[in-house]
C-alpha cells in the first residue's frame, strides 16, 4: 500500500502534497460548508440507493446515516471541526464519516463531486428560494399595510419626475405590490429549474455501476407535482450546466432593482421639498455633523444593494463565459457570489418590509401636492374629445390654456371663462368641472386604472393574494 496522503478522497496517485499556499488558494470550506444540511441529505439519499440497488448492504447504509446524522448534529451545535486542508464541504464531512465508520469508504461508489455539487446547489436553490419567497411576501404584506392605512389619500402621480396625473397613493404602492409579485413568481420559477436530479452523472460520464437514479431523484424531493423523479438528461451537461446559479442571480439582481426604485421613491418622498411620508427612526440615521439631519439610510442602502446584486449575476456570467465543457475548477468560484446574492436579497426583502411598516404619510402634504390644478390638464383635453373636438386639436388648445395661465400667474382652474372660450370655443360654462378632483378619479373606471372602483378591487385582490 501507498503511502496515505492527506487527501484520502484523490491522493493515491500523488507523491507530494499540495503547497500551503495551494491549500490556501483552493479551499472552498470556508463558504461552502453552509451546504452541509444539503450535501448529508444528498449522501444519506445516495446510500439508500446505493443499499436498494445492492452495492451495499443495509447494515452499511444504517451506519453511514447515523454517522451522518452525527455529524450532522455537531454541525448545528458548531462543534464540527472544519478543515481547510480537506479542501471542501464534501471533503471535510466525508472524511469525519470515515473516521467513525468503516462503512463511509463505500459512500462514494457511483459519485463524484461534480454530480455531488451539482446536487447541493440545486437543494440549495430549492430551499433559498422558497425563504426569499416568504420574505418577498413579507414586504408584500407591510405594503399593504401602509396601503390600507392611507386609503383615501391621494397623491400626484410623476412622469420625468414631473407631476403627471392624480393617483391614490395606494395605486402608486400597488405599482410596487406588481413588481414584488412578479419577484416572487420569478423565484417559483427558479425552484422549479432548480428541481433535476443529478445524481448519477458522475464526474462527467455516469457510471458502469447499476444504479437507480431515480430513487435518489425521488428520495432527494426532485419531482414533478405528480410525484414523479426529475432526472437530469445528459451527464456532461448536468456537470457543467451552471444555469439556474444565473437564474437566481438574476432573479436577485431583478428584485434588487425593483427595491432599488422602491427606495428611490420613498427618499423622495420623505424629503423637505416631498414631505409626503416620515421614515421611521428606527431605519434611518442622523449626521454626526448637522443635527438636524435624519438621513433615509436604510433606503439609501436598498438603492444600493442592488449594484452589489448585479455585480454577483455579472460574475456568474463571467464565470461561465467560453468555459470548455464539462466540469471546471473555475467553478468552485460559483457559489460567493450566489450565497451573497441569497443573503443581501434576504436582509432588503425584511429591510423592505421594516421600512414600510414604520412610514406615516402625511396626508396634508399629499392633498397639498394633489390639488395642483395642471395634474388635470388631459382631463380638460378629453373633455373637449367628448364634444368632439379631435385629441391632438384638443391637447394644443389645452396647451395654450395653461400658457395662458402661467402669463397671468393664476391656478389653471381659476382662468376666466371667456378667456379660455377664445382659446377654444368648444369649452362650455362647465368647463372647470373637469377640475373636481373627486369626479376625476371616479372617471377612471377601466381595469388597471388608479379610480375608487378600481382600487377597491385591487385592495380585495391584494388581501385574497396575501393572506
Ligand atoms: N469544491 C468543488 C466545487 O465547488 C467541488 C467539485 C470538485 N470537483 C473536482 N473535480 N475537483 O466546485
Amino acid at each position: 500500500m501507498p503511502k496515505k496522503s492527506s487527501q484520502v478522497t484523490w491522493g493515491g496517485r500523488f507523491t507530494a502534497g499540495p503547497a500551503e499556499l495551494m491549500l490556501q488558494f483552493s479551499e472552498s470550506v470556508s463558504f461552502d460548508r453552509r451546504l452541509a444540511p444539503f450535501d448529508i441529505a444528498g449522501s444519506k439519499a445516495h446510500s439508500a440507493m446505493l443499499a436498494s440497488v445492492g452495492l451495499i448492504t443495509t447494515k452499511e447504509r444504517d451506519d453511514i446515516h447515523a454517522g451522518l446524522d452525527a455529524i450532522f448534529a455537531e454541525i448545528t451545535a458548531g462543534k464540527f471541526s472544519w478543515d481547510t486542508k480537506l479542501e471542501d464541504v464534501h471533503m471535510n464531512i466525508e472524511q469525519a464519516l470515515t473516521q467513525r465508520e468503516p462503512a463511509a469508504a463505500k459512500l462514494h461508489t457511483a459519485r463524484s463531486r461534480n454530480d455531488q455539487v451539482a446536487t447541493d446547489m440545486r437543494l440549495f436553490f430549492k430551499f433559498a428560494c422558497g425563504v426569499l419567497g416568504e420574505k418577498i411576501l413579507g414586504a408584500q404584506r407591510a405594503l399593504l399595510g401602509l396601503a390600507e392605512a392611507n386609503r383615501s389619500v391621494l397623491i400626484p402621480g410623476y412622469t420625468h419626475l414631473q407631476r403627471a396625473q392624480p393617483v391614490f397613493l395606494a395605486h402608486h404602492l400597488f405599482a410596487w405590490m406588481e413588481m414584488l409579485d412578479r419577484d416572487r413568481a420569478r423565484f417559483g420559477e427558479v425552484a422549479a429549474h432548480a428541481n433535476w436530479c443529478p445524481l448519477g452523472s458522475g464526474a462527467i460520464a455516469g457510471t458502469t455501476l447499476p444504479i437507480d437514479r431515480e430513487f435518489t431523484a425521488k428520495a432527494l424531493g426532485f419531482v414533478d407535482a405528480k410525484g414523479r423523479p426529475q432526472v437530469t438528461q445528459n451527464s456532461m451537461d448536468t456537470v457543467a450546466d451552471r444555469d439556474v446559479f444565473i437564474e437566481f442571480a438574476t432573479a436577485c439582481a431583478l428584485f434588487g432593482v425593483h427595491v432599488s426604485r422602491m427606495a428611490e421613491d420613498l427618499i423622495l418622498w420623505s424629503s423637505a421639498e416631498f414631505k409626503f411620508v416620515e421614515l421611521p427612526d428606527a431605519f434611518c440615521t442622523g449626521s454626526s455633523l448637522m443635527p438636524q439631519k435624519k438621513n433615509p439610510d436604510s433606503c439609501e442602502l436598498l438603492r444600493g444593494k442592488s449594484a452589489r446584486l448585479q455585480g454577483n449575476l455579472h460574475t456568474l456570467l463571467t464565470l461561465t463565459k467560453g468555459l470548455p465543457l464539462t466540469y471546471n475548477r473555475d467553478l468552485q468560484e460559483d457559489k460567493p457570489p450566489v450565497f451573497d446574492s441569497f443573503d443581501q436579497a434576504a436582509l432588503c426583502a425584511d429591510v423592505l418590509a421594516g421600512t414600510l411598516q414604520g412610514t406615516t404619510v402625511y396626508p396634508d402634504r399629499c392633498a397639498a401636492a394633489v390639488a395642483d390644478p395642471a395634474l388635470l390638464a388631459t382631463d380638460l383635453a378629453d373633455y373637449l374629445v367628448l364634444k368632439g373636438v379631435a385629441f391632438r386639436d384638443a391637447h394644443h388648445a389645452v396647451g395654450a390654456v395653461v400658457r395662458l395661465a402661467e402669463k397671468n400667474a393664476v391656478a389653471l382652474d381659476h382662468l376666466p371663462t371667456e378667456e379660455v372660450q377664445r382659446v377654444h370655443p368648444s369649452f362650455g360654462s362647465d368647463w372647470v368641472t373637469v377640475f373636481d378632483l373627486k369626479r376625476a378619479l371616479a372617471k377612471r373606471v377601466g381595469t388597471g386604472m388608479p379610480g375608487p372602483a378600481q382600487v377597491g378591487k385591487q385592495f380585495a385582490r391584494w388581501k385574497k393574494l396575501l393572506k
